[in-house]
């Protein structure tokens, strides 16, 4: 089996390779390309793949390449885990919104928009080729963010499946919040990528009784603890919410925290630069401690078990994935991407059925389905009119003079990676 990841020179490979090489009897990885145009990151990172793929005695290859062609060719499945414009454009993304009292965030509101114009491009064409390389082969897109990039690479008719690691982050803090193996706890997980809410917790599957009143009895302040939300308000909601709605729920409160701090950016510069360093020793041969404190935790236990399943070697049969809504949730566009359980196999991922959300739930869930729309539009077609109107349809904008500034600052600071502006 020949997997490519795309981006495989990010400081998060290690963790994609120590799942690689921990669960190698659920994906068999015969050969591992890491492809990326920084050749000096790409080097030390392939080092370090290399040394930890020996140490825990994995027969698989790593081969690193800055040619995409060459890195896709004969790949049954490709991940993409790119970011355009690396940590600068994201420091910008957290930054200039903020000017307006609007939330400054890699994937959500404004800064996640401006991600979206730079991204899906760039993806488009990776897909194309990919394509071209072997029709049959699967994307799994980690590349953020993940609900636009996927929606764009679904209608392009791409055999494409988005993935994040929230509701896997989730289910590990659940089982072990709840004494039980993460493998006997299924989530019954709804909404949009970055959106999205736990409204049931099942022990043994799908069908399994429902502990998440006791789970919020018993845990609810360390859940609470955990989103930075208070604990009667996860009471009063019933449910858990990923700690994106954060950024709704307290909007004006997180804005004035970010105007205080370090944008996350500038913090992950920071630890790049040092994690970099350290996967120069060439006597490091696993993840090192630092890594933890990115927000990737689990993903790589994720990526296994989707490719697993795609790629008709095993795999968890439910996983939650980004994937067409195709009338899961009736009030929602066909095409638009949600975020839910589904049975996954060679086939792609089959949504299991959903139980209609709350209108308090199902509101936001329209709203910012319609945003990603006009998002994408915006991300296809260009224009400033097109942006203006996604900003205008963002549930934290909203307001015409807002929209306006923040459509003329997107496009002042991201000219370089716009073809239209
Ligand atoms: C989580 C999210 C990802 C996001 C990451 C950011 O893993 O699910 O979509 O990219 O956090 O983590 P970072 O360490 O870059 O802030
Ligand atoms: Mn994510």
């Amino acid at each position: 089996m020949k997997l490519t990841v795309v981006g495989g020179g990010s400081t998060y490979t290690p963790e994609l390779i120590d799942g690689f090489a921990r669960l190698r009897d659920t994906l068999p990885v015969g050969e591992l390309v890491l492809v990326d145009p920084a050749e000096d990151r790409l080097e030390l990172v392939g080092g370090l793949a290399r040394r930890i793929f020996a140490r825990q005695g994995h027969p698989g290859r790593i081969v690193t390449t800055g040619d995409l062609d060459a890195g896709v060719d004969g790949a049954d499945a490709v991940l993409l885990q790119l970011r355009v414009g690396g940590q600068a454009a994201r420091e910008k993304d957290e930054t200039w919104p903020l000017e307006c009292g609007c939330v400054g965030q890699e994937t959500t509101g404004a800064g996640g928009l401006a991600k979206a114009l730079r991204t899906v491009p760039v993806v488009l064409d990776i897909a194309e080729r990919v394509r071209r390389a072997n029709p049959r082969a699967w994307i799994v897109d980690f590349t953020n963010p993940v609900g636009i990039v996927t929606r764009a690479l679904l209608r392009a008719g791409h055999r494409a499946v988005g993935l994040c690691n929230v509701a896997i982050g989730l289910q590990r803090k659940f089982a072990g919040l709840l004494g039980v193996a993460p493998a006997d706890l299924h989530l019954d997980h709804v909404g949009l990528n970055h959106l999205t809410w736990e409204t049931g917790v099942r022990l043994g599957g799908p069908e399994g009784e429902d502990v998440l009143p006791e789970l919020l009895g018993e845990h609810g302040g360390t859940i609470a603890g955990d989103l930075r939300l208070p604990r009667p308000l996860l009471d009063r909601l019933g449910v858990v919410p990923s700690y994106y709605l954060r950024y709704y729920y307290a909007h004006d409160e997180v804005v004035r925290e970010l105007r205080t701090k370090p944008s996350r950016a500038a913090e992950v510069a920071a630890m790049e630069r040092e994690l970099l360093r350290m996967y120069g020793d060439p006597s490091l041969d696993e993840k090192p401690a630092l890594l933890a404190r990115r927000g990737g935790a689990y993903y790589s236990e994720a990526a296994v078990d989707l490719a697993a399943a795609l790629l008709g070697g095993g795999g968890s049969p439910y996983q939650v994935v980004n994937t067409l809504n195709r009338g899961t949730l009736p009030f929602l566009p066909d095409d638009a991407v949600i975020e839910v359980q589904a049975a996954v196999g060679p086939a792609g991922p089959a949504p299991l059925p959903v139980a209609a959300p709350d209108p308090l739930f199902a509101g936001l869930l329209a709203n910012v389905t319609a945003y990603e729309d006009l998002a994408l539009g915006a991300a296809l077609h260009g224009g400033r009119e097109r942006v203006f109107r996604a900003l205008l349809a963002h549930p934290l904008i909203g307001q015409y003079e807002y929209a306006e500034t923040l459509t003329d600052r997107l496009v002042a600071h991201n000219r370089e990676h716009l073809a239209w502006a």
